[in-house]
């Protein structure tokens, strides 16, 4: 039989977070490599690997089938549209997406509020996080990881069923604990990106100032 293959750290990151025992569904799963993984480790007992374009459903399947992956169901739809509630799905991976992508998949989906979510956006997490609070889920996780050349974060989410208040830095340091150094170079990077934005928005310097004094 194959040898079964590693993750990269960013994939292993969205891994870790994924609690013991989930029924699991990949949303954007492409290769499947994340769900296919967590079976082969037993960390999982199912998992349902979806995505919105046929391709990268098929290549999924071949992982799934070359490594001899038992329990996973590739379904093709947007989002969580795929899961029903006889799936008793309670966690959903969304990763390797835009930020606001992400957002949208969440706003999509009532199911979203019963899931325990790992979320790991490539671009805008900002837009990611105020989303979030402001859709009453809580951030119980977060760390950045650096993988092939980037710094990427991973966040994990949950609905709280309550108001979350939020300051204005909180969507770009989230629950990042900043004495990490890729949780730094992270906040660096993101600090850079606002100032390119504030040479035609002065307003952000005073947001830029108080994330610099973080560092
Ligand atoms: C860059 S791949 C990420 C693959 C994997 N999740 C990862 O992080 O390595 C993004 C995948 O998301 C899928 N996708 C984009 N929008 C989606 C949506 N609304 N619902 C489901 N899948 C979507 C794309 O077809 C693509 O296969």
């Amino acid at each position: 039989m194959e040898k079964l293959f590693s993750l990269d750290e960013r994939l292993l990151k969205c891994a870790s977070l994924v609690p013991d025992g989930s029924r699991l569904v990949d949303v954007g799963t492409d290769h499947a490599y994340l769900p296919v993984w967590l079976l082969k480790n037993g960390r999982i007992p199912f998992a349902v690997a979806s995505d919105i374009n046929k391709k990268p459903l098929e290549s999924g399947r071949a992982v799934a089938e070359k490594y001899h992956a038992e329990n996973i169901e590739f379904r093709l739809g947007s989002g969580l549209e795929t899961i029903s509630d006889k799936d008793n799905i309670d966690c959903a991976v969304i990763a390797g997406m835009g930020g606001e992508v992400i957002a949208q998949i969440i706003k999509a989906s009532e199911l979203a509020e019963k899931l325990e979510l790992v979320l790991q956006p490539m671009t805008k997490s900002d837009e990611l996080i105020r989303f979030l609070c402001e859709n009453r889920y809580e951030i119980t996780e977060q760390s950045c990881v650096f993988c092939r050349g980037k710094f990427y974060t991973v966040i994990k989410a949950s609905c709280a069923g309550e108001k979350i208040d939020f300051d204005e830095c909180f969507p770009y340091t989230g629950k990042l604990d900043l004495t990490d150094e890729a949780s730094r170079n992270f906040l660096q990077n993101q600090i850079k990106n606002l100032k390119n934005k504030s040479k035609g928005d002065e307003t952000l310097l005073p947001l830029i100032a108080k994330l610099e004094r973080k560092l």
